[in-house]
């Protein structure tokens, strides 16, 4: 059995805590795209812990947890983020990391900086993490995987070649001047002894993921996909250019994984009964006002990788339908339920006004989103405390309105809602939605 865990919104839906509850009974969880720009918060018995590119299964002792194919590692944040989980108590016996995952080098980290700098006010608003320039390496074929990196004479060369060219291109894009204030980072001779310690360290868990998430799922065990970033963040599926450079789609998870997409059991959606996006770039149902805020502080909604503050707006059923689409969606998971309780009034957004007519299906490009008008649904409110609530009957007669609309609007099954952040504080909803 596999299932696919696909964020479905702009990222940061809960993904980590989802992913942790159902790794309970996973035998196997692969991570397939993106690298350390990704942030996923797990907490249980009032422990937090966040995790980047570790996989969110690795609280569990016998879970294997494979960072795939199409992830990008850096390869020093990648020790120091193992290096945290283990001081918390988690062994890492289980972790493997894939030999065709790209490796982030310092020079993709100074290339996104100074590409973010140099488009000013324009920019994308990246987490600056390299994340970019590492999946240009590999679309140039020019990319150092993480086989690369554990075999050193491979890796020394091909250091060698792509520094001299990186050089060259950052001054050339960006001016010489820079070349001189990035000396350190980009030396060769530091960058190799700390990537050859790193590679030391990173060997053993060395592996060919794909055939640990194909057999096991030959074996009839449960293997689980953990998404990353979310839909609207997809190269095309996104708000381009205001997206990463990765496919969290569920058909990441068939390229990016390497498993093939009629092995692929379920798809759940990930989402939050409202809307966050860091970064820049459309946002229809973004609130500037104190009801915004109200979300903000409320949901805790500040990055977990930059500590950004969390652009918040009302839930977008525009967007999660065509996440449903997009993905091919067989549930939804709805998180954050509890940060809306103490509002007087709630919005949804069913449809956008858009030159006179009112449509249902997510542009396709950013500049017609631009112009769209949000056309929202209002529901009354709930004061009571949810946040211990396990069964949509124990939730008030608004809430479960509320739950009932987005299921009828998406056209996908609500199968989980998240009352709050610990592991414990979600239940799982029996076929469909209904109070
Ligand atoms: P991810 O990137 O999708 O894994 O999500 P993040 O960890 O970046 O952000 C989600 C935040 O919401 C984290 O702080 C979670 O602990 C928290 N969270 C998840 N589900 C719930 C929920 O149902 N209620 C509340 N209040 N917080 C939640
Ligand atoms: P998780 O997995 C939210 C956003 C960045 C920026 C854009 C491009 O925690 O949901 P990048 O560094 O990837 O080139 O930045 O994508 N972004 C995320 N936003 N959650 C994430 O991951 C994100 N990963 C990248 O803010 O707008
Ligand atoms: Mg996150």
């Amino acid at each position: 059995m596999i299932t696919a865990l696909v964020g479905a919104q702009w990222g940061d839906e809960g993904k980590g805590k989802v992913i942790d509850i159902m790794a309970s009974k996973a035998d196997v969880v692969v991570r397939a795209t993106g690298g350390n720009n990704a942030g996923h918060t797990v907490v249980s018995d009032g422990k937090t812990y966040k995790l980047h590119l570790v996989p969110s299964g690795i609280l569990y002792k016998g879970t294997v947890c494979c960072v795939g194919p199409g992830c990008v590692v850096d390869p020093l944040s990648m020790l120091k983020e193992m290096a945290e989980v283990e001081a918390n108590g988690t062994s890492l016996e289980n972790l493997k990391i894939d030999y065709r995952a790209h490796i982030v080098m310092p020079y993709h980290l100074v290339i996104d900086e100074l590409s973010e700098k140099s488009k000013g006010e324009g920019d994308i608003g990246t987490t600056k993490k390299g994340i970019g320039p590492c999946y240009m390496d590999k679309a140039e074929r020019i990319g150092i995987r993480f086989y690369d990196l554990i075999h050193p004479d491979i890796f020394a060369e091909k250091l060698k070649n792509n520094l001299a060219a990186k050089k060259k291109y950052i001054a050339g894009m960006f001016g010489a001047e820079y070349l001189d204030s990035k000396k350190d980072i980009l030396d060769y001779d530091k960058t190799l002894a700390a990537y050859n310690a790193a590679a030391e360290k990173l060997a053993r868990y060395a592996a060919d993921t794909t055939v640990i998430a194909y057999d096991a799922h030959k074996a009839g065990k449960y293997v689980l996909f953990e998404g990353a970033q979310g839909t609207l963040l997809d190269l095309d599926m996104g708000t381009y250019p205001y997206v990463t450079s990765s496919h969290p789609v569920t058909g990441g998870f068939c390229v990016s994984g390497g498993i093939g997409p009629t092995l692929v059991d379920e798809c759940v959606g990930i989402a939050k009964c409202y809307t966050t996006r860091v970064g820049k770039g459309p946002f229809p149902t973004e609130l500037f006002d104190e009801t915004g805020d109200y979300i903000r502080e409320a949901g805790a909604e500040y990055g977990v990788t930059t500590g950004r503050p969390r652009r918040c707006g009302w839930l977008d059923l525009v967007i999660l339908r065509y996440a449903v689409r997009v993905n091919g969606l067989t549930g939804v998971a709805l998180n954050k339920l509890d940060t809306l309780t103490g509002l007087k009034e709630i919005k949804a957004c069913v449809g956008y006004e858009y030159e006179g007519a009112v449509v249902k299906d997510f542009p396709a490009d950013i500049r017609e989103l631009d112009k769209c008008v949000p056309v929202y649904q209002s529901f009354e409110g709930w004061t009571e405390d949810i946040t211990k609530a396990q069964t949509l009957e124990e939730l008030p007669e608004n809430a479960r309105k509320y739950l009932e609309f987005i299921e009828k609007e998406i056209g996908c099954k609500i199968i989980l809602v998240g009352v709050g952040p610990d592991r414990k504080q979600s239940f799982p909803v029996d076929g469909v939605c209904r109070a």
